[in-house]
C-alpha cells in the first residue's frame, strides 16, 4: 500500500507554506507589484525572468518555463522525491509529520534512509578506528608518507579498511545490522555464501554531505594496481552526480571568496592540510550541472584547479562550459609542469600556491586553443585567430572584449578592426548552447505535441481558471492540447489552479499548465470574460480548421485526377474554406498572434 498522508494534514501543510520565504533561501528575490522576481536557478540568465506569485503560491520562469509550487521547487533544487520534499519543508516549518498508524510499513520506510546513513556512519567509525591499529598501519604509513598529519586525518575522518574478507561486515552484523541493509548501504557485497566487505586494504575517504551525514566512501589502493580508487556504488542515499567531496567543510567555511574545485580526494585533503579552505572535488566522475549549482551556493566564484596533465586540462574546458551555462563565474588555477594540486603544494608550499594568479576563463581558453599550433605558421595563426574570435565574441563587457582583442592582435599580428570584423561577421562555428536539464528533458520526451499550446488556448485556460466564466461556456473538449484539456477538466470539476499544479507531477506538462496560468487576463471591466472566451474558441476553431485544410490539401496532391476520393476531398476543402472565411469574418477582439 502506498504511503499516504491524510488530506487534512496536507491542507494544513500547504496553507502554511510560504513560497516567497522558501524560494528566497535559494534565490534573492525582489518585489515587483504582485510578484517577486529573481534570476532563475534552473537556467543561466543575466536578467531576471523567474517570478514567484505569492497569492497563487506558485513560481514560474518565463525563460526556461520551469514552474510549480513550493514543494515542486524544493524537489527540483534538492533533488528530492515528493514525500522527502514534503518532509524537508515540514521539518523547516517545525511541523511534525502525521502519525501513520494505518500504515504498518510507515516506520520501516521512514527509517530506511536513516538506517543506511547510520550504517555508513558506523562504517566510517570502524575504518577510522582501524587506522590506529596494526591492521591499519600500512594505510597510516601511507598517509604519513603523503604528508598528512593527525589533525587533517581527523578532520576528514580518514580511515583504513583492513585485509580481512569481512571484518566490517562481521562487526556490523554482530551489532545487529541486517546484512541486506549492509549491502544496500554499499559497504558489503553479496557473496556466494556470506556477504563480504566492499573495501579491503584501502585508504578510506568518507564522503560526507552538507548535513554531516556519511553517504559513501572512496577507497584508494596502496599499491599501483587498478582500479586506483573504488567508490561506493549509487545507493538510495548516494548519487555521485549530486554530491562533492568536502561538502561538509565547505558549509562550515565562512565568507569564502571562491571555491577551489580539484579532481581528487587527495587534493582536497592535501590543500586543507596546508591551510587552504573551501576546496572540493567531484566524486570520481566529471563535473555535473548539479554539482556546479551546489558549488555556486558557497562562494561568488569557482576556481577550477584540475591536474596539470593533458586529461586534466581537457576536463577544464568542459567544466568551464558547465559553470558558464549554470551562470557561475569561473576562473582557472593552472599548475606548471603537469603537477596536480596535491603534488604542487607539497613540493613548493602554500606561499607558492597563493602566488598563482587565477586566469580568467577567456584567457585560459585562448591559451588552451594555442596548444598544438605553431603560431609562426600562417595557417595555424589564421586558425588560432578565428577560434579566439569565437571565444571573445561571448564576452559582454566592451572593455574586457577590447582587452582580449588587443592581446590576440599582438599574438597573431592581425589588426584589431579585422579581428572585430571576424568576430561579428565571421562564420559562427561555435557549437550551439548546451540546453538546460529542463529543456533536455523536454527534448528527450519528444512529445511536445501533447503539451504544445496556442495563445488562444492559453488565454481560454486562464479564463477558465479565473472562475469568471458562466457555467457551460467552455468544456474540456474545447482544448486541443490534451494537457490543458485534462487540467481544464479538473478545474471545471471544482479544483483550484494550485490543486491542479499540486497533482501535476510531470514537469513538462506542469510547465505547459503554468505557462497558460501566467496569461494576463485584462482586469478592466470593459473586457467581458465571456466575449474574450468566445473569441478564444473562435480562434481555436479557426486554427484547427486551417490545420485540417493544409492536411487535406497535401493529401489531394497525391490523389489521382477524376477519382471519387479526390472529388470528396475537394468538396471538403471548399467546406473548410467557407468555414474559415466565416470564422475570420467575426471581428477579432483578442490578440491572435500565434495561431
Ligand atoms: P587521480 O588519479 O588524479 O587521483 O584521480 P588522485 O586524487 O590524484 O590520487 P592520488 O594522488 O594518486 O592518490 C582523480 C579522482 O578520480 C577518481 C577519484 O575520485 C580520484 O580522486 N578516480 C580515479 C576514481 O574514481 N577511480 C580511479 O580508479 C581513479
Ligand atoms: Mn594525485
Amino acid at each position: 500500500m502506498a504511503y499516504r498522508i491524510p488530506d487534512s494534514w496536507m491542507d494544513r501543510f500547504y496553507s502554511q507554506l510560504d513560497i516567497v520565504q522558501i524560494v528566497s533561501s535559494y534565490v534573492p528575490l525582489k518585489r515587483n507589484g504582485k510578484r517577486y522576481v529573481g534570476l532563475c536557478p534552473f537556467h543561466h540568465e543575466k536578467t531576471p525572468s523567474f517570478s514567484v506569485t505569492p497569492d497563487k503560491n506558485l513560481y514560474y520562469c518565463f525563460g526556461c518555463k520551469a514552474g510549480g509550487n513550493a514543494v515542486q521547487f524544493v524537489m527540483a533544487m534538492e533533488h528530492l522525491e515528493y514525500l522527502d520534499a514534503v518532509r524537508f519543508l515540514a521539518d523547516r516549518m517545525h511541523m511534525p509529520m502525521p502519525e501513520m498508524e494505518n500504515d504498518p510499513n510507515y516506520e520501516q520506510r521512514k527509517n530506511k534512509r536513516e538506517k543506511l546513513f547510520e550504517i555508513n556512519r558506523e562504517a566510517a567509525r570502524y575504518y577510522h578506528r582501524l587506522l590506529w591499529t596494526d591492521a591499519g598501519k600500512p594505510v597510516l604509513d601511507y598517509f604519513r608518507k603523503r604528508g598528512l598529519d593527525d589533525d587533517v586525518i581527523r578532520k576528514f575522518g580518514l580511515g583504513a579498511s583492513g585485509p580481512d574478507r569481512s571484518g566490517l561486515t562481521d562487526e556490523l552484523s554482530a551489532k545487529g545490522y541486517d546484512p541486506a541493509d549492509l549491502i544496500e548501504a554499499g559497504v558489503s557485497l553479496r557473496g556466494e555464501s556470506t556477504p563480504y566487505d566492499m573495501f579491503r586494504a584501502r585508504a578510506m575517504f568518507p564522503i560526507i554531505d552538507l548535513h554531516g551525514q556519511v553517504l559513501g566512501f572512496g577507497g584508494r589502493r596502496l599499491d599501483s594496481g587498478q582500479p586506483k580508487y573504488l567508490n561506493t556504488a549509487d545507493t538510495p542515499v548516494f548519487n555521485k552526480r549530486f554530491g562533492v567531496f568536502g561538502a561538509n567543510l565547505l558549509r562550515k567555511a565562512r565568507d569564502l571568496k571562491r571555491v577551489i574545485l580539484v579532481e581528487g580526494y587527495m587534493d582536497v585533503v592535501a590543500l586543507t592540510q596546508f591551510g587552504i579552505d573551501g576546496v572540493a572535488a567531484t566524486l570520481g566522475t566529471s563535473l555535473t550541472e548539479e554539482q556546479a549549482r551546489l558549488l555556486k551556493r558557497f562562494a561568488p566564484e569557482v576556481w577550477i584547479s584540475y591536474d596539470g596533465d593533458e586529461a586534466g586540462q581537457r576536463a577544464i574546458m568542459r567544466a568551464i562550459g558547465i559553470f558558464e551555462h549554470e551562470g557561475v563565474p569561473v576562473k582557472v588555477l593552472f599548475f606548471p609542469d603537469g603537477l596536480d594540486p596535491d603534488e604542487f603544494i607539497r613540493q613548493r608550499g602554500a606561499d607558492a600556491f597563493h602566488a598563482i594568479e587565477p586566469m580568467t576563463s577567456v584567457a585560459y581558453m585562448m591559451e588552451r586553443s594555442a596548444v598544438g599550433k605553431d603560431l609562426s605558421k600562417d595557417r595555424d595563426r589564421i586558425e588560432y585567430a578565428k577560434v579566439c574570435c569565437g571565444i571573445i565574441r561571448k564576452i559582454r563587457d566592451p572593455v574586457d572584449r577590447d582587452y582580449y582583442l588587443g592581446i590576440l592582435s599582438l599574438k597573431t599580428g592581425f589588426r584589431k578592426d579585422v579581428l572585430i570584423a571576424q568576430m561579428t561577421e565571421g562564420s559562427q562555428t561555435e557549437p550551439p548552447e548546451r540546453p538546460t536539464a529542463f529543456q533536455r528533458k523536454q527534448m528527450d520526451k519528444e512529445v511536445p505535441s501533447a503539451v504544445r499550446t496556442t495563445e488562444a488556448e492559453r488565454l481560454l485556460f486562464a479564463l477558465v481558471a479565473s472562475g469568471k466564466l458562466p457555467k457551460g461556456t467552455v468544456t474540456e473538449e474545447d482544448f486541443v492540447s490534451p494537457v490543458l484539456a485534462g487540467a481544464a477538466r479538473m478545474i471545471l470539476g471544482g479544483k483550484s489552479p494550485d490543486e491542479v499544479i499540486r497533482e501535476s507531477e510531470d514537469p513538462v506538462s506542469r510547465s505547459a499548465i503554468m505557462e497558460a496560468l501566467q496569461t494576463e487576463i485584462e482586469d478592466d471591466p470593459e473586457t467581458d470574460p465571456l466575449i474574450a472566451a468566445q473569441d478564444c474558441l473562435r480562434l481555436i476553431h479557426l486554427s484547427a480548421s486551417k490545420a485540417r485544410l493544409e492536411e487535406i490539401k497535401k493529401q489531394v496532391a497525391s490523389m489521382p485526377m477524376d477519382s471519387p476520393e479526390r472529388a470528396g476531398a475537394m468538396k471538403r476543402i471548399m467546406e473548410l474554406q467557407k468555414e474559415i472565411q466565416l470564422l475570420n469574418k467575426k471581428q477579432p477582439t483578442a490578440k491572435d498572434k500565434h495561431i
